[in-house]
This record gives structure tokens, sequence and C-alpha cells, in this order.
């Protein structure tokens, strides 16, 4: 069963004195369940601009989305905020956690939203701050905490009501090697365990690596793709070969780091 299934999806971008950009050209792209998809391509290939059309932030010019059966452009307001709650989970490279909530409560919002009881909630709560080794944490406040624990919380707000589709935008983008590994790790664990469905839009090779497929855009299209085999230090090797097709800007990528 596909989760996403986005066609034709086109996105231009119109700013002061009528200069249009068209930033998104004809992206068909279909996640299957289950699947953990990587969207590579170089500073300004239209990456975000993707992952906001998909997350519903963002509207598309012209072209077809369809999540879990919905299609989240014909919804009303009321409904796509409801539906982007239940349906979607979001990981960013600046984590949004709020500073005035403990660990705890930033994770759990989305079920204390959606009126789910507490003692539902702390069931749900446990296994995933188990296994992102969070759960001596869980009462700390974000400012007393490392980026690396503060990404693996964010990963497990993203994904503690089981939604459909798993957001990420450079989400390894403020961490350091080690942290982005066990942001990577923990990550694949809920892919892998919970069956989370994750798109991920990421710079990083290495993090990449941990991706079943890579789709690569380029100037706003379809460039190609590559999906992995049984051994992610080959798919890393992979990943690098296909960034050097693609050209573009991977200067500030760390190259040698699998
Ligand atoms: N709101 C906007 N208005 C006008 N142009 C925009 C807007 N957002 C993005 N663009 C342009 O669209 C293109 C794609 O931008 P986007 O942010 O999707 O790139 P990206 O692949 O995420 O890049 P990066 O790797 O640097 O994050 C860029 O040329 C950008 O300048
Ligand atoms: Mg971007």
């Amino acid at each position: 069963m596909s989760v996403l299934k986005a066609q034709a999806l086109s996105k231009v971008y119109s700013s002061k004195g009528n200069v249009s950009y068209k930033a998104l050209e004809d992206i068909d792209l279909t996640v299957e369940a289950g699947e953990f998809v990587g969207v590579m391509g170089p500073s300004g290939s239209g990456k975000t601009t993707l992952l906001n059309l998909l997350s519903t932030i963002d509207k598309p010019t012209s072209g077809t989305i369809e999540i879990n059966g919905v299609n989240p452009i014909k919804l009303t307001n009321n409904k796509l905020a409801l539906f982007r709650r239940r349906e979607l989970g979001f990981v960013f490279q600046d984590f949004n956690l709020l500073d005035t909530l403990s660990i705890k409560e930033n994770i759990i919002l989305p079920l204390v939203m959606d009126g789910m009881p507490p003692k539902s909630i702390e069931q749900k709560l446990a296994p995933i701050a188990e296994l992102l080794q969070i759960a001596a944490i869980l009462d700390k406040r974000t400012y007393e905490v490392s980026g690396g624990q503060k990404q693996r919380a964010a990963i497990a707000r993203a994904i503690i009501h089981q939604p459909a589709l798993v957001l990420a935008d450079e989400l390894t983008g403020n961490l350091d090697s080690k942290s982005a590994k066990d942001a990577m790790d923990s990550l694949k664990e809920m892919n892998e365990r919970f069956k989370a469905t994750v798109l991920m839009v990421t710079h990083d090779p290495f993090s990449a690596s941990y991706c079943e497929r890579i789709v690569f855009i380029k100037d706003g299209r379809f460039f190609s793709e590559i999906r992995r085999g049984s051994n992610r230090q080959a798919f890393f090797q992979q990943i690098l070969d296909a960034l050097s097709v693609l050209g573009g800007n991977f200067d500030d990528v760390p190259f040698a780091r699998a």
C-alpha cells in the first residue's frame, strides 16, 4: 500500500514585480508503507519546497498529493489541521521543541491535544523513550539536554501518535557526527520496530545511507533514484557517486564519514 502518492507536482513562486520562479516541476513520488526514503539534491534544487508541499504547509501550483488515501489540498483549514496532527509527524533541523515544556511534555503534546487518557499516553511513551534512550531525561527542560537528546526527543514526538508519514528536513544538520549517527540509528529503529514510514530530506550522504531508497532532484526536476542493497557502507559509496554525477554545491558535506 502506498502511504504517499504525489503526481506531477509543480510549484511556481511568484514574488514582487511579478517575477516568478519554478522551484519544482513535474515531480512524481510514491512512498510505500514502511519505506524509508531520502531526497537529495544540490542547494536550491527544491527539496524544502517539496517537503512543504507534502507536509501541507504550502500548496502546489499544479499536481496532486494523496496521503493515506486523502488529498489534503481539498480539506478545509480545520480538517487540514487535524489531518496534519494525526497523519503526519515532523522532525526539523532545529528540533522545534518548546522551551517552556519538559522533554516528556514536548513528546506527548500531539496525544494530549487529541484528548488521549494519561494512562494510554504513558503506555505509548514508555517503549519509545526506552528505545530512543531518553527515559532518564523525560522530566528535564530542553535547555538541560544535549542537541542529540533533543533530536531524539523530536523523533519520539514525531512518531508517538503513529502517523501515516514522518517527514524530516535536514534532521542531522545541527548535530555533530556522533549525535547524527545516534539520531539516524534512532530513526531507523523507529522505521523497523514501529513500521514508521519516513521521507527525509538531507544534504548528508552519511545520513542518507540509512535510507532504503534515495530520490535525487536537480533544478526542481527528478534526476535519478538509487536503492540500497544489503550493505550501508556500499550504499554510502553509491550515494557519493550519484552526487558527483549530480554535480552542484555539496562543498559543505563531510565526505569521509561512513
Ligand atoms: N518562498 C519563496 N519565494 C520565492 N522563491 C523561493 C521561496 N522558497 C524557495 N524559493 C526558491 O526556490 C528554489 C528552491 O528552494 P528550496 O528551499 O526548496 O531548496 P532546497 O533544495 O531546500 O535548498 P537547500 O539545500 O539550500 O535547503 C530556490 O531557488 C529558492 O530560492
Ligand atoms: Mg532546504
